[in-house]
């Protein structure tokens, strides 16, 4: 009798896990073309991944977001999608895929893909269709077609600049122009139009069917668009609010209309499915929107990525982030490095200013890697604290591929090597994001570093070897075997979401306590401090007897 009632209350536990899950995940991002090649042509690929998955659960991360592996003519990495339900044929197939969902799911690792409803490729069906059939036609309403000015259209609608630089619409064969908010291979869709509605909630429906456990949405906050007759200019547009949900791009409330209908369908599914918004908005606030249950439940949070190694900062963006996260009835995501900023390891290593614009932009004069000089000792010092830190807080914790072996920039990309059409729309002043995205090391040596059996589409600096997983692996002090303690001890943190503050004795630590009695100490500063009571369970660089060194974080237990 005990026993029947004891696997009841199992299997409820079991469905609600099943349910909220992704309250107090760790979610590992792969961007597939740079994790495993499993083919030797330099191009990581979907069965590398699926040959990588005892690696991942080793890890003991709990689920995996797969940035676009759609097909895609790669004029940026892959957000430029020509056909939403496939697979590149660069990468894999839809049975390799298939196969990836299934051993994810058998070593107990949900799946989030990448969706990109904000704009399609150029090279996408519908705006083959657009082109052909000529302006004012129903084809060219799903994209956000203009004339020109100038006496013959000859001038762009308006001064806009895109967010790779250059201009933000690009003239047709016909003289009309279409807006691209990224680069021109990127023409942005009419969310006005209800073709591109329905299309989206089949590509969700497409691939619940197949088994994924979820979406993050690229670039939510930037669908819904009011455009005016007479644009502003982009000074203009630059000066206007991005707080009150009026803005003409950015952030406008009805985006929030997508995201509804959006989980209506998620939540057919069983589980219902859970989705992740990419919205750099203005405020905790403003980010909550996405976030709710009635929407797509969570959001990116990107305010530690953004912020210094700094205590006070930090104590600010948890206690807000946390607070804002109960009211709309989510939980808080934490990141500090993904696909679009420079590694954390390195941010670290800058002088502070530089933590303020993590966008990769004019802030970062990486390329070389002397200006500004980098200190990679600090700089992986306290990336490990910082992570430490975030691993022991309530909410999902989200790591990008790399960071977990202390991996830093490559800052010496050249010229010609270089695939991101930031660097390329910016000649000689934005680095670009290359240089998060060179391919993993594996091994200590190796034409590729263990990455694939031939060369790399991104060339491996020499140093990857040393930060490389089979140098890392048998090493008690390497940043791997600190990631894989504590996301195994993790486990017992992903409880109640909730943390009490405890007052430190020093402006510069932070201490807090978890539900189950374990507290978090981070030394932000750079002299020793007294360490408080508790046996170790981990800390993020070595002790030195009672005192917590300066930029550490250590996990107690009473
Ligand atoms: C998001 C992606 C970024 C991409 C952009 C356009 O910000 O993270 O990599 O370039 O959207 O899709
Ligand atoms: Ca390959």
């Amino acid at each position: 009798m005990t026993t029947v009632i004891d696997s009841k209350a199992a299997d409820h536990a079991d469905q609600a896990n099943e349910c909220t899950w992704w309250r107090q995940a760790t979610v590992y991002q792969i961007y597939p073309r740079s994790f495993a090649d499993a083919n030797g042509d330099g191009i990581g690929d979907l069965v590398g991944i699926t040959s990588r998955v005892p690696y991942l659960a080793k890890l003991g991360v709990n689920a995996v977001w797969l940035s676009p592996f759609y097909p895609s003519a790669l004029a940026d990495g892959g957000y430029d999608v020509d056909d939403y339900r496939n697979v590149d044929p660069k990468i894999g197939t839809l049975d390799d895929f298939d196969e990836m969902v299934s051993a994810l799911h058998a070593a107990n690792i949900k799946l989030i893909v990448d969706i990109v409803p904000n704009h399609s490729s150029d090279r996408h069906e519908w705006f083959q269709q657009a082109l052909a059939a000529g302006r004012g036609s129903a084809e060219r309403d799903r994209y956000i077609f203009r004339e020109g000015l100038g006496e013959n259209g000859e001038l762009p609608p308006s001064d806009w600049v895109s967010m790779f630089g250059g201009p933000a619409w690009t003239r047709v064969d016909d003289g009309q122009w279409y807006l691209h908010l990224f680069a021109s291979e990127q023409p942005d869709f009419n969310w006005k139009n209800r073709d591109v509605h329905e299309d989206f909630l089949t590509t969700l429906r497409f691939w619940s069917d197949r088994g994924v456990d979820g979406f993050r949405v690229d670039v939510a906050h930037g669908c819904a668009k009011e455009l005016p007759e007479v644009l502003p200019t982009q000074a203009e547009l630059d000066a206007t609010p991005t707080t009150d949900g009026q803005h003409p791009i950015w952030d406008r409330n009805e985006v929030h209309d997508i995201y509804t209908e959006w989980r209506e369908v998620l939540n057919e599914y069983d589980p219902p499915r859970i989705a992740v918004a990419e919205a750099w908005v203005a405020s905790a606030e403003r980010r909550a929107r996405y976030a709710s249950p009635t929407e797509l439940g969570q959001a990116f949070n990107f305010d530690l990525l953004e912020a210094d190694f700094d205590a006070g900062s930090f104590l600010e963006i948890v206690s807000t982030n946390l607070a804002e996260a109960k009211t709309a009835g989510s939980s808080t995501t934490w990141v500090f490095s993904n696909h679009d900023v420079v590694r954390h390891a390195t941010r670290y290593g800058l002088p502070p200013r530089h933590g303020r614009d993590v966008k990769q932009g004019t802030e970062w004069l990486l390329s070389g890697g002397t200006t500004p000089e980098l200190d990679v000792t600090t700089g992986l010092r306290r990336a490990r604290a910082a992570s430490l830190f975030m691993l022991g807080l309530p909410g999902s914790a989200y790591l990008y591929q790399g960071e977990e072996l202390g991996l830093g920039e490559v800052a010496d990309i050249p010229a010609e090597e270089h695939q991101d059409p930031a660097f390329f729309r910016n000649p000689g002043v934005d680095p670009g994001r290359d240089g998060c995205r060179v391919p993993l090391p594996w091994t200590r040596e190796g034409v590729s570093f263990g990455f694939g059996s031939g060369e790399a589409h991104l060339p491996q600096p020499a140093w990857f070897g040393s930060v490389s997983v089979e140098a890392e692996e048998g090493d008690p002090a390497s940043t791997l075997n600190l990631y894989r303690r504590a996301l195994e001890l993790r486990d017992d943190l992903q409880t109640a979401e909730e943390l009490e503050w405890v007052e430190a004795d020093a402006p510069d630590v932070l201490h807090f306590r978890r539900p189950n009695g374990w507290e978090v100490v981070t030394n932000f500063g750079t002299e020793p401090v007294a360490l408080p009571a508790g046996t170790v369970l981990v800390s993020s660089g070595p002790l030195a007897g009672d005192t917590l060194p300066g930029e550490t974080t250590v996990w107690l237990k009473a």
